[in-house]
């Protein structure tokens, strides 16, 4: 059966019906189709694009030139699930009107359907401009990555009562900014399941227990792309690395023996023509 594009209305009324949201993040036209086959809801576009795409070790380095160039492949490859393109570090800090202008560009230049933006209350002016141009927005609160210097590491958030109370303002100021779903990273599942009941708008959990309206995760995180560190909230559904290094040296292994290409991979020529050249 055909299915219907996603839009942000479709996306508040799986909160609305309790219905959970998937989401896993993408970064070019290959994968975008098969997660999109596969039927998932929303499609991230995440900075994280820095880490597992480009070989970074945080996602500061992300530019919005990458991030345009990469959304404008994702939603090439995408037929139904809503695209949701990252702001990247730097790209909203130093003033409002830039925030706006590079949301824009997501949206203009990128094709992306919707941004998320990293930060609580310290964004809603922004989050209140970019959603009266227009711009719907994914709030992203919780273990912001692009904070990482400031946070002293990779650490779950609001585990205690003043940051726990924090997290709960900021999630129901971006609610009350416009933004129409809020990311939770890294927060304890109990918090994650409170803050979700106390919202109207869903709540994407990373890190943050059951409790939350959807579900994201990183696609090569959730593949097994790379047999290195993976995060302790990232369950691992494949093992795409065993598998892709198992195929590429079976190939190589064909190659220096001379069993690929076969007859299968080649192309044929009269006799005729063969025997004419001189
Ligand atoms: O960039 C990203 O992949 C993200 C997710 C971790 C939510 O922001």
């Amino acid at each position: 059966m055909e299915r219907k594009p996603i839009t942000t209305s479709t996306i508040r009324q799986m909160k609305e019906e309790g219905t959970p949201i998937s989401m896993i993040t993408a970064y070019d036209y290959a994968m975008a189709r098969n997660v999109d086959e596969a039927g998932i809801d929303m499609i991230l576009v995440g900075d994280s694009l820095g880490n597992v795409m480009l070989g970074y070790s945080s996602t500061l380095p992300v530019t919005m030139d990458a991030m345009v160039h990469h959304t404008q492949a994702v939603v090439r490859g995408t037929k139904t699930a809503l695209v949701v393109a990252d702001m990247p570090f730097m790209s909203y800090q130093a003033s409002e009107e830039e925030g706006l202008r590079n949301a824009g560009r997501l949206m203009k230049e990128g094709g992306s359907a919707a941004v998320k933006i990293e930060g609580g209350a310290e964004v809603c002016q922004l989050v209140k401009k970019m959603v009266t141009a227009g711009i719907p927005v994914v709030g992203h609160i919780g273990l912001t990555p692009q904070s990482v210097n400031q946070f002293g590491g990779f650490k779950v958030q609001g585990k205690d009562f003043a940051a726990a109370q924090k997290l709960l303002d900021d999630a129901k100021a971006l609610e009350a900014a416009g933004a129409f779903a809020v990311v939770l990273e890294c927060v304890p599942a109990a918090l994650a399941k409170k803050v979700t009941e106390q919202l109207t708008i869903p709540t994407i959990g990373i890190g943050a227990g059951n409790g939350c309206s959807g579900q994201v995760l990183v696609c090569n995180d959730l593949l097994g792309f790379s047999n290195g560190f993976s995060p302790k909230f990232a369950k691992k559904y494949r093992n795409l690395h065993d598998e892709i290094v198992g195929a590429v040296s079976e190939y190589i292994s064909d190659v220096r023996d001379r069993s690929f290409p076969g007859p299968e991979h080649s192309f044929k020529i009269d006799e005729e023509v063969l025997e004419k050249l001189y």
